[in-house]
């Protein structure tokens, strides 16, 4: 990555904030309620900033949302960049490396995603306790800048655990019923086969979709720690009774945004 448009980039951001931020929050489709209850918000469009990957992020917002969540400061991704729009992954994955120039130390990553669980159900939210990168590639190929990361990082717990007990602790102060399991990352757009998610689950996925590997493998090779929380809006192919559409997938992550909301809100005031 060049470090030198990251620097630009961020150096952009902070010339309209007035202090650092710890906290990033990746925002998933249709789960973009959060974007409410953000205190003094600053919103910066992504196409405004140096160096940010041009893509038309159809049905996602682009922005940059910053301010306060229960008193953390935080980075809004409201609307993701995924490899399905034809991006390099070095271009999905920009955003990562502009917030960790920011002082992002912490990553909340959330997203809409179909169960393969078969006692998973449509609204369900998951606490994503490892992934499996069926992506057939990887973030950080290429040149490697060491004042980014190591050449080789750590995947041994790419979700913290530190992390997870705690959104489990705030769970079930508010209430919150949640699962936990492995993500698995295709690239899309296509949906999957039944025959893939029977392959999937053999391989010990317990949800499939199309983001947050990449984001995750960057954001562990740059230090931070990551919460990531998805909502399964449909159960998989071969699992569901009727073939998926992306409104369907849209209208359960509305449906769920509210829960995942608080969730995450008491998480960061915790
Ligand atoms: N598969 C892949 N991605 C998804 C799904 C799914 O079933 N649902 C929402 N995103």
């Amino acid at each position: 990555m060049n470090y030198e448009a990251v620097r630009e980039s961020a150096d952009y951001i902070l010339s309209k904030l007035k202090g650092k931020t710890d906290t990033g929050i990746i925002l998933g489709s249709g789960l973009g309620g959060l974007v409410d209850v953000i205190e003094d918000p600053v919103v910066i469009p992504y196409g405004e900033i140096p160096h940010f990957p041009k893509a038309t992020l159809a049905g996602h917002a682009g922005n940059f949302v910053f301010g306060k969540i229960g008193g953390r400061r935080v980075a809004v991704m409201q609307g993701r960049f995924h490899c399905y729009q034809g991006l390099g992954m070095d271009q999905v994955t920009y955003p990562l490396y502009v917030m960790k120039l920011l002082g992002v130390s912490d990553l909340v990553i959330t997203n809409a995603c179909g169960g393969i669980r078969k006692d998973f159900r449509p609204g369900d939210l998951m606490i994503i306790t490892d992934f499996i990168n069926m992506l057939g590639t990887n973030p950080l190929i290429g040149d490697n800048d060491e004042r980014f990361g190591v050449r080789f990082p750590d995947m041994s717990e790419p979700y913290s655990h530190e992390l997870i007990a705690l959104a489990e602790k705030c769970a079930a102060s508010c209430g919150i019923s949640y699962q936990k399991g492995v993500y698995l990352a295709t690239t899309g757009p296509s949906y999957e086969t039944a025959a893939e998610i029977r392959a999937f689950r053999t391989l010990g996925a317990d949800a499939v979709g199309m983001s947050t590997v990449p984001e995750t493998i960057v954001a562990r090779y740059l230090g931070m720690k990551v919460l990531g929380i998805a909502c399964i809006t449909n159960m998989a192919t071969g699992l569901a009774r009727e073939p998926h559409t992306h409104e369907e997938v849209l209208r359960i992550a509305d449906e769920s945004s509210a829960r995942l909301c608080r969730w995450v809100t008491d998480i960061l005031k915790a």
